[in-house]
């Protein structure tokens, strides 16, 4: 398979970066390929809404998204979410990425998908709004969901070292 790995962190070595490697390693261990885009280091901007794709064609940012990254999504067989929780959601910069799916909506549906998230927190409320997110967007772009690793009360690297979260996200690339 053509996996596209979408990473939301601004740490290059935080607590979704292991959960980012472990799965990578597992998946390659089985031969997929992988492209990896880690949004919080590219040159992106948010949609404007302006409608010019008519959700099927050329946006007018020509940024990595759209330099980058669109067409690998259209060719991708299996689409990755990673990212920490800010506020309850994948952070800004993995967002801005998912709202320019917009150009392609038609040609990004019908995926598989998975989503590995860490956080700081662990209660009740810490994964709720992002899963419903992962759920509800893996509906409309009926996405089949592959599998969800998530990982509450991890801060930090030295955190999610001491968990079984990590063999978690290899097994999940593994499993492909
Ligand atoms: C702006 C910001 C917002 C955050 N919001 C949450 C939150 O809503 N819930 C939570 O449990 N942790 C929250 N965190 C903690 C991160 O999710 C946590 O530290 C995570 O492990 C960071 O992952 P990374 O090292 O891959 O960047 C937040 C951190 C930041 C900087």
């Amino acid at each position: 398979m053509k996996i596209v790995l979408l990473t939301g962190s601004p740490h290059r070595n935080g607590t979704t970066s292991i959960l980012t490697d472990q799965f990578a390693a597992g998946a390659q261990a089985k031969g997929h390929e992988i492209f990896r885009f880690d949004t919080a280091f590219k040159n992106i901007h948010p949609c404007l809404g302006c409608d010019s794709c008519g959700m099927n064609g050329p946006c007018v940012h020509k940024d990595d998204i759209e330099n980058e990254l669109i067409m690998r999504l259209v060719d991708a067989d299996l689409i990755a979410l990673i990212s920490p929780v800010y506020y309850f959601h994948v952070t800004a910069q993995l967002k801005t990425v998912v709202d320019r799916f917009y150009s392609r909506t038609g040609r990004i549906s019908d995926k598989q998908a998975v989503l590995l998230a860490a956080a700081g927190s662990d209660n009740d409320l810490t994964m709720r709004s992002l899963r419903k997110f992962y759920t509800t967007l893996c509906r409309y772009m009926r996405w089949q969901s592959r599998g969800i690793v998530l990982a509450p009360g991890c801060s930090a690297k030295e955190q999610i070292l001491r968990t079984n979260f990590p063999k978690e996200a290899y097994e999940l690339g593994f499993k492909l």
